[in-house]
């Protein structure tokens, strides 16, 4: 069972080994029109204590990149594939991936956003439905269907990825410049606002 207030999930217990793992259930953060959607796995240990994504290491990270391209972690919409933290955070199962995916396909229909950005190989494969390379096609943008309208989604590495292997520093920097181009932060009406100039 599940409940969708708003955004917000406020109470599910679809999936016994994550509710038995979590502390609380970890909703998507930032605006609710905003125009770029990220995407990642699930949450992990800080996540979990503190109730919002990417607030780690990881966090850290994309809100850097976020900044250099002008864009702000206040303006932009993040969420995750499942929300609840799983076990010794290893890979939600097809099961679980599954079990949220309404939640998610949900938030995505509601925000409406210009570009989904899918922060890694999980929430990346969850939404194109086959397995991906991220490294080898990060920065590539393609289309997908969501309660059946066209969106388009940009795949991009976990940003976890440039901790370990610092060749994904400039794979992870391009792609996320490519999602503030999608989502027209240089200014034309409408598209999401560069900090540029502040
Ligand atoms: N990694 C993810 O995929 N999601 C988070 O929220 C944090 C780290």
């Amino acid at each position: 069972m599940g409940a969708m207030e708003d955004l917000r999930v406020t109470q599910c217990t679809r999936c016994p080994k994550l509710v038995e793992s979590r502390s609380r259930i970890v909703n998507g953060t930032g605006p609710e029109d905003a125009d770029v959607l990220f995407v990642g796995e699930g949450p992990g240990a800080n996540e979990d204590e503190q109730g919002e994504p990417f607030v780690g290491r990881s966090g850290s990270v994309l809100d850097d990149q976020l900044r250099t391209v002008g864009l702000d972690r206040e303006t932009v919409r993040i969420t995750n594939c499942v929300r609840c933290r799983p076990p010794e955070n290893r890979d939600p199962t097809t099961e679980e991936l599954e079990n949220c995916r309404g939640y998610l396909e949900t938030e995505i229909d509601r925000l409406d956003p210009d570009v989904i950005v899918t922060l890694g190989k999980v929430p990346t494969e969850h939404l194109l439905d086959r397995s991906v390379s991220v490294t080898k096609e990060a920065g590539s943008v393609e289309e997908i269907r969501i309660e059946g309208t066209p969106r388009r989604l940009l795949i991009c590495v976990h940003p976890a990825a440039t901790l370990y292997d610092r060749s994904q520093e400039e794979t992870f920097a391009d792609a996320i410049e490519r999602a503030a181009e999608l989502a027209d932060v240089d200014g034309s009406e409408g598209g999401q606002t560069r900090l540029d100039g502040f």
